[in-house]
């Protein structure tokens, strides 16, 4: 237990460090490019929060938040997704007040008490975008394209964007009567966590992934069915952005997502190279989440990005990630004098922007030479009592072999 970190959680190691810096690093730089500015919001919220945002038959709320009584009573839940935190903050400072439409985005850790296997966690990282005040079909399509844009810029190829419209509070009760009617009469074929989900919300049947539920379902009604012409017509425009941006989608009627805020457009973002656990990202509209949430009403449309699944999609499809910088320089020093000089000159030589290291492990010259090319050292500088006494230092280049001496004063300058 004491070695071990908690199940569905994992260290992120610097190889692998390496990579979620390189990914969140592209991302900021895409959201820079659209606009969109960073927020940052508490790990923790009020449980109340996501039971009303996510919904109460959802199940992140019935059976995957981490909730917990702090010491004053007050039931406080680890963020279980980063939508609703959002909007809270939107609707805490009055960003409602400011002009629209207002766009953030975040890098933020999500908690979900979940079954944990292959790209299934306990601790995720989303990268996501939220984008607020603005019904306007494009808006969407601005976000979906974030997101395609990030992903390909990645160099993720084999993906698919699968796209559907739920509807709104005006369409849904129409549908969500056929849908009854239709799964009421059939509800001996469905599994038992369906027939639950039947009594609590009959639209989570759709997101059964047992097969026999999905076979059974193929004749299902589908939102898409059902949606007002105001609805089917924001859907409509909607496609035609992403088609004018030579953006591909799949339809899905299918599609409806996992938490209950969502209106109109609903997406994700499937690999098919990293087993069950195949959407790397998701999102939608949900115009009356921050009404619900205490707020005016106020349109709005984002996504969340799984960077471990993520991650794990590049390197199934051989995506290759920047290597990390290697060390430029490193001083080998020879004796207690040259050693304090060494401490001094580490200083200024980072100060010139070189990765630089020195060794504190004792070793002699010939084992600080390998451990420097152990460390990929472009450069070793020597400093013996010697070289110290006469002001200057052995530059030797690790490639090619070749020996300079230079002055102590000049040496950020040459080696930089
Ligand atoms: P979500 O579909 O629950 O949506 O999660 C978004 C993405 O996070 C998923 O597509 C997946 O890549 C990743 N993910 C989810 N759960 C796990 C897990 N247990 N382990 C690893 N990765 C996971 C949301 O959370 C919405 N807040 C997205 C959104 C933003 N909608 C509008 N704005």
């Amino acid at each position: 237990m004491l070695t071990t970190a908690p199940r569905g959680t994992m260290d992120i190691l610097p190889a692998q460090a390496a990579k979620f810096q390189h990914v969140e690093n592209v991302f900021r730089t895409l959201c820079r490019q659209a606009n969109f500015q960073e927020i940052r919001t508490p790990m923790f919220e009020h449980s109340e929060l996501f039971n009303r945002a996510v919904g109460e038959q959802t199940d992140i709320v019935q059976k995957e938040m981490y909730t917990f009584l702090d010491r004053s009573e007050r039931s406080l839940t680890l963020r279980a997704e980063g939508t609703a935190p959002v909007a809270r903050a939107f609707i805490e400072h009055g960003i409602y007040a400011q002009a629209q439409p207002t766009k953030y985005y975040y890098i933020a850790q999500i908690f979900r008490y979940e079954k944990p296997q292959q790209g299934r966690l306990r601790q995720h990282q989303q990268c996501g975008v939220e984008f607020f005040g603005t019904r306007h079909p494009y808006a969407d399509v601005e976000v979906i394209s974030l997101a395609y844009r990030f992903y390909r810029q990645l160099g993720l190829r084999q993906f698919d964007l699968l796209l559907n419209t739920i509807g709104c509070p005006e369409c849904r009760p129409a549908y969500r009567q056929a849908l009854t009617e239709f799964l009421g009469s059939r509800l001996q074929h469905l599994c038992p966590d369906c027939q639950s989900r039947f009594e609590r919300n009959p639209m989570r049947v759709l997101d059964c992934k047992q097969e026999a539920c999905q076979a059974f379902l193929q004749d299902a009604p589908t939102p898409v069915d059902y949606v007002c012409p105001s609805c089917a017509e924001h859907y409509q425009q909607v496609k035609e952005g992403l088609t004018a941006l030579g953006i591909e989608f799949k339809e899905n009627p299918r599609l409806v997502r996992g938490l209950d805020y969502y209106t109109n457009t609903a997406f994700e973002f499937y690999s098919y190279h990293i087993g069950a656990q195949g959407a790397i990202g998701g999102g939608g509209r949900y115009d009356g989440l921050v009404e619900s949430c205490g707020g005016p009403a106020t349109p709005g449309v984002g996504f969340g990005i799984g960077t471990e699944r993520l991650i794990m999609a590049l390197e199934a499809e051989g995506v290759t990630f920047p290597a990390p910088p290697a060390v430029d320089v490193f001083i080998a020093a020879l004796g207690s004098q040259a050693e304090a000089r060494a401490l001094t000159l580490l200083g200024e030589l980072r100060k010139a922007d070189l990765i630089a290291e020195f060794d504190l492990m004792g070793r002699g010259l010939k084992a600080q030479m390998k451990q420097a090319s152990r460390l990929g050292a472009k450069r070793v500088v020597v400093l013996g009592d010697n070289e110290l006494e006469r002001g200057v230092a052995i530059v030797r280049n690790m490639s090619s072999g070749e020996q300079t001496e230079v002055s102590l004063g000049e040496l950020a300058n040459y080696l930089r």
